[in-house]
């Protein structure tokens, strides 16, 4: 007999995090040692398509990214199943004639457009796509902001890519990580000529994973502490300061700074930790160069757990910006300079 299949789909864009988040105080729910503000980049360009559906006939949960089935044994993704099935659960206590989804098998097929863990923050669409395309599978009243408590279970930073815009996520107090969401800095229509460039310039899956990179962190180093005590607290009022003014020289010196700040906390890890390798360093003096040239600061750099480099500049320098770069760095060995491509950064999310 044929089984009814529900569906849902939905897309969820990467965020670059400006002011990084690197640490965590419980490792079981994602709950970090610092608060972290990013910019969402167009779903046009980078983001995860996903579309969740439930059917009787399913007799167990399976989820394929591009097309290969993963593993979704693990305490993250089961997580965002069981907290997503608990809140469908009281909408079927309260509506009694509600089909009974919860209790089905979960289908959830993903599509990334962009290399999968190349320190493209490809796990923040990801989990931020995943929740949403269940909770509207289950058609559940939830806000953005109880979605982002969700899916910072399944990756800490895909908390920031429910919200579109300019993102923060407040560390919170709580240990239960309640008050541990994301929240609007402002929306993408606030400042829309933000652009992103990206730089690949590995595409091979990172070495040191970033959950493993933030305990080596915590566990050892010592400039890490004054980093979540003094430096983080400092930058995070500056920088949603700068968005809300929108002073691009301010955004770019505390985008670059933090993103050395993060760094130099992982070389001073036991063992140390380097995720720029020598291309990273050449888009970092060439960033500096394009500012120097300008007399003024149109660029900034920020790098993740990975070698490759994003570039924030805005739309009315993207010949100089853009353009330099594409000149001087495209035959580089090293650049893949075909996957390197401008984006337009400050996305809405639907
Ligand atoms: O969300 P995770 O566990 O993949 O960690 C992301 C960490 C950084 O990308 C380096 C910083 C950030 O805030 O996104």
């Amino acid at each position: 007999e044929q089984q009814d299949i529900h569906r849902a789909s939905t897309f969820a864009p990467v965020n670059i995090a400006v002011i990084k988040y690197w640490g965590k105080r419980d490792t079981k729910l994602n709950l970090p040692t610092n608060s972290s503000l990013s910019v969402t980049l167009s779903q046009d360009d980078l983001r995860t398509h996903t579309t969740a559906s439930c059917s009787l006939s399913f007799t167990k949960d399976t989820l394929t990214l591009n097309g290969e089935d993963q593993d979704i044994s693990g305490a993250r993704t089961q997580a965002c199943f069981k907290e997503l099935r608990k809140l469908r659960r009281s909408v079927e206590a309260e509506d009694t004639s509600a089909a009974k989804l919860s209790a089905m098998g979960l289908r959830i097929v993903s599509e990334n457009n962009f290399p999968t863990a190349a320190g493209l923050a490809s796990s923040a669409a990801g989990f931020a796509a995943l929740v949403r395309s269940i909770a509207n599978l289950y058609a559940l009243p939830s806000t953005p902001t109880e979605l982002s408590r969700i899916a910072r279970q399944g990756s800490g930073s895909a908390c920031r890519s429910l919200f579109g815009g300019y993102a923060g996520w407040h560390q919170g107090s709580q240990n239960d990580g309640s008050d541990s969401v994301a929240y609007e800095v402002a929306p993408a229509s606030h400042w829309p000529d933000m652009r992103a460039l990206i730089l690949v310039a590995s595409a091979e899956k990172k070495g040191v994973s970033s959950t493993a990179g933030m305990q080596q962190t915590v566990a050892t180093s010592a400039l890490f502490q004054r980093r979540v005590e003094v430096i983080v607290p400092e930058r995070m009022a500056a920088m949603e300061k700068a968005v809300k003014e929108k002073d691009f020289a301010a955004f770019a010196q505390l985008t670059t700074r933090d993103s050395n700040s993060f760094h130099a906390c992982c070389a001073d890890t036991d063992p140390p930790i380097f995720y720029m390798n020598d291309t990273s360093r050449a888009a970092v003096r060439m960033c500096e160069a394009i500012n120097a040239q300008a007399g003024s600061t149109i660029c900034a750099y920020t790098f993740d757990a990975g070698p490759n480099a994003v570039i924030y500049y805005l739309a009315a320098n993207e010949a100089t910006v853009a353009g330099t770069f594409k000149a001087l760095l495209g035959t580089k060995t090293g650049w893949e300079s075909e996957k390197g491509k401008a984006v337009e950064a400050a996305q809405e999310v639907p």
